[in-house]
């Protein structure tokens, strides 16, 4: 049998998968995320990783809202965000004092923001309020874990709602192009890379976060239905209105990691042993590079593509090809991690004991 036909088939086929691949992680596809002239709402941006977002798009030119529970924060924070303005003469500054996991803060919040922003809603909205309270889940109390639900998913969940239910209303017909923002619009979550791998101690806070990867994948499913309707009223409407995307981070030395590294427990620390955690200015530039490349789950470090590439299940894929390939690896080398993060926790118990109880 002549076989070269297939060798030729076969090397055009790789040859296609690694210019595609290499086409998109170059980002030669364009920026996806353009941010210049537009205006974002970031939630939780007093400190840490929304900060560090704020003032990197500051830089890039954006409009900027910062919103959290303590003005005071965020008076220091928004000095910051304004110094880092890329043009101090037509960029605007903004902050707005939110308990967000009340769903009226979160639609004050939108209102106020669309009222300073000249009635037009934010082209960007970045949920990344939230904190991390580790501990064994029989150790803390059923307030804590109520707690980190309403701390971590909802005041995401209710911002999304807020924010979707202003976005996807129909423009009516009389509505100019000025009052409309050039789509797509971005709806970013701030999860972790809990919501792929479970380790122990992470009881509380783990739940909230695949709970809100459960939601990006529900909504970047569901906003087609919206896109599909664009068009039925307008066959040249841009194919894409609204676009969202999640963000994995790992562990992070943001101004909570001390007092989270304090109630971790020991077993955690043994597991978390090779784990370096990055700085927020850090993963704040990875996920900007990861919207502008147009990326739906945005990962920030080498072991977090191999957590979700582990955990890829139903979720809509960065890229086909390499996701599935790097899907087929990380299930290899998730045959030895899995087993080896029971053993670390029972050799634990096996030579301390049941641990004493943190605060
Ligand atoms: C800032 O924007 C103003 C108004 O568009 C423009 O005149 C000025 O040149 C810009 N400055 C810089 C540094 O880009
Ligand atoms: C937000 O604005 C809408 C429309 O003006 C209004 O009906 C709603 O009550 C406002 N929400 C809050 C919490 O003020
Ligand atoms: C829901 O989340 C879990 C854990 O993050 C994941 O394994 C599962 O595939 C998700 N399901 C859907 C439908 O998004």
């Amino acid at each position: 049998m002549d076989y070269s036909k297939g060798l030729i088939a076969f090397t055009a086929i790789i040859v296609g998968v690694i210019t595609y691949s290499a086409y998109k992680m170059l980002g030669f596809g364009g920026n996806q995320f353009p941010v210049n002239g537009k205006t974002i709402l970031i939630t939780g941006a007093s400190e840490g990783l929304g900060r560090s977002i704020a003032i990197q798009l500051a830089q890039k030119g954006a409009n900027v809202v910062i919103a959290s529970r303590s003005a005071h924060k965020l008076q220091a924070a928004i000095a910051d965000i304004q110094a880092a303005a890329a043009n101090s003469s037509t960029q605007r500054f903004h902050f707005i004092s939110a308990d967000l996991t009340d769903p009226d803060a979160a639609d004050r919040l939108l209102n106020e923001t669309t009222a300073w922003n000249n009635g037009v809603a934010p082209d960007v909205v970045w949920c990344c309020a939230g904190y991390c309270h580790p501990g064994l889940f029989i150790d803390v109390p059923i307030k804590t874990l109520r707690d980190q639900m309403d701390t971590v998913y909802w005041t995401s969940a209710y911002t999304a709602h807020a924010t979707l239910r202003r976005w996807l209303v129909p423009v009516s017909q009389s509505a100019t192009s000025k009052e409309q923002q050039p789509p797509p619009r971005h709806l970013i979550f701030t999860a972790s890379t809990l919501a792929f791998v479970a380790v122990s101690g992470y009881g509380p806070y783990a739940p909230p976060k695949a709970a809100m990867r459960n939601l990006s994948d529900v909504l970047v499913q569901e906003i087609e239905m919206y896109n599909g309707a664009r068009r039925k009223k307008d066959a040249n409407a841009p194919a894409t209105d609204v676009k969202i995307h999640i963000v994995f981070p790992m562990g992070m030395t943001s101004p909570g990691f001390e007092n989270e590294q304090k109630l971790k427990p020991e077993v955690t620390h043994i597991m978390e042993e090779a784990d370096k955690p990055q700085l927020p200015e850090e993963v704040a530039t990875i996920a900007i590079k990861g919207l502008e490349r147009g990326d739906f789950q945005i990962i920030t470090n080498t072991v977090g593509q191999i957590m979700r590439t582990s955990a890829l299940g139903p979720s809509p894929r960065n890229n086909i090809f390499l996701d599935t390939a790097a899907s087929w690896l990380s299930n290899l080398v998730f045959l030895f991690v899995i087993p080896d993060l029971a053993k670390k926790a029972f050799n634990y118990g096996k030579e301390k004991g049941i641990p004493s109880a943190k605060a």
